[in-house]
């Protein structure tokens, strides 16, 4: 299970400083639509954890995003990026609302904020609970947070012999990224390769178009495997292309456990996998690095339900609990998970998304009852 192993990698990551922390400063970066409604979520199960645990929580409210852009002319300010730097230990983002359309001046907070503070992986467990209609699915999607697409190089001009307009993106793929995203990849498959008794690592690429790009993902990924065998003896290595693995990740999707995949292909395929689970409400990520941790739902603002009291934060809640882990907290985390779980098995309080009509406060009132 990806618990134990999170937080040995915590400490794998120069997080071990933070491993003993009681105390620890967090920042709450709401951001816009329902992330203000699901980051309290996240806080108040913190602010309501068990004294038996010992840990104390001090909160900084950080602002972020595209109404934050709005009023100051800055979707991240530098506040905000400082603070998290020099005083958290933790935080946790709730999502903003990137327009569609180009916005001048205007960039996605979170993915400045990924490459600002290092954090590199973004790690997406996709768990069905037992007892439940879902399908059986755990697996873990291992993105890469900073580059790819999302290094958002691009440029629009006008085609000189047809006059007309031609728009161009780059994409960047590193030999360093690519080795740090396989590792720590590889490094939780062998974790749940002691926890479960089996593991696969399955590489998903498109390099047989992208044969540069995706081309060095797959071959840095496998070198890493190859170089370091005897570490990672027991784990099985797959490669599957982008494309066939939407297909099976529908058809088959108890096959595949550790996925790691370039930051674009990993959003996609997490959002996809959601959809396995019941609900992207319900679906955590970890933003992680060598310094800090955030706790991050994987939806987004989520625009046609907000203001509404209905968010699911069940995906907020797992990812408070993600960081606990990764702060070195994992029987925390174990604990916050078990009551989730309760409540998803049970299923009587549940949100809209999950066929439900109670609302947000009314779910994390009964995960709150269910970890007393
Ligand atoms: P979305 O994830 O916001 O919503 C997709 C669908 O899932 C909607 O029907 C929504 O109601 C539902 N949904 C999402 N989270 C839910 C929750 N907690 N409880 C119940 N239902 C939930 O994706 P969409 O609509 O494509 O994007 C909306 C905005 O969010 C865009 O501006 C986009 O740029 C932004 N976005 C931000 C992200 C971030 O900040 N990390 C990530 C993804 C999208
Ligand atoms: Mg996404």
């Amino acid at each position: 299970m990806l618990r134990s192993s999170v937080s040995r990698l915590a400490s794998l990551r120069g997080l071990a400083s933070n491993a003993a922390r009681k105390n620890l400063t967090i920042g709450l970066i709401p951001g816009d639509g329902i992330g203000k409604e699901v980051i309290p979520a996240g806080k108040q199960i913190l602010e309501n954890l068990n004294p038996k645990y010992g840990l104390n929580f001090d909160f900084i409210d950080l602002e972020a995003g595209f109404q934050t852009f709005l009023d100051t002319g800055k979707a991240l300010p530098d506040e905000t990026v400082k603070i998290l730097k020099e005083q958290c230990q933790g935080a946790l983002f709730g999502a903003v609302q990137s327009p569609t359309t180009k916005v001048e001046g205007y960039s996605s907070p979170i993915v400045a904020l990924r490459k600002q503070l290092g954090l590199y992986a973004n790690i997406r467990p996709v768990k069905s609970v037992s007892g439940t209609n879902d399908r059986p699915c755990d697996m873990v999607i291992v993105r890469e947070n900073t580059e790819d697409l999302y290094i958002k190089i691009e440029k629009t001009y006008t085609d000189p012999v047809t006059g007309t307009k031609v728009a161009e993106a780059t994409k960047r793929i590193t030999e360093t990224a690519t080795r740090k995203i396989a590792t720590i990849a590889l490094d939780i498959a062998l974790q749940r390769l002691k926890q479960n008794g089996h593991a696969t690592l399955t590489v998903t690429h498109k390099s047989n178009v992208l044969s540069q790009s995706d081309g060095l993902f797959r071959e840095i990924c496998k070198d890493v495997y190859e170089s370091n065998k005897a570490k990672y003896a027991g784990i099985n290595y797959n490669e599957q292309i982008v494309d066939s693995m939407v297909y099976r990740l529908f058809r088959e999707p108890e096959c595949f456990d550790v996925v790691v995949a370039p930051n674009l292909y990993g959003d996609i395929l997490s959002d996809g996998a959601a959809a396995l689970v019941g609900s992207l409400g319900v679906v955590p990520s970890a933003n992680v690095g060598p310094e800090i941790v955030i706790g991050e739902p994987s939806h987004g603002s989520a625009p046609d339900i907000a203001g509404k009291g209905v968010a699911n934060p069940i995906a907020t809640i797992r990812s408070t609990a993600l960081m606990l882990q990764f702060l070195g907290h994992p029987e925390v985390a174990k604990d916050i998970e078990t009551a989730v779980d309760a409540n998803i098995r049970e299923g009587n309080i549940k949100t809209p998304d999950l066929g439900g009509k109670s609302t947000t406060q009314q779910v994390v009132e009964d995960v709150l009852s269910k970890l007393a």
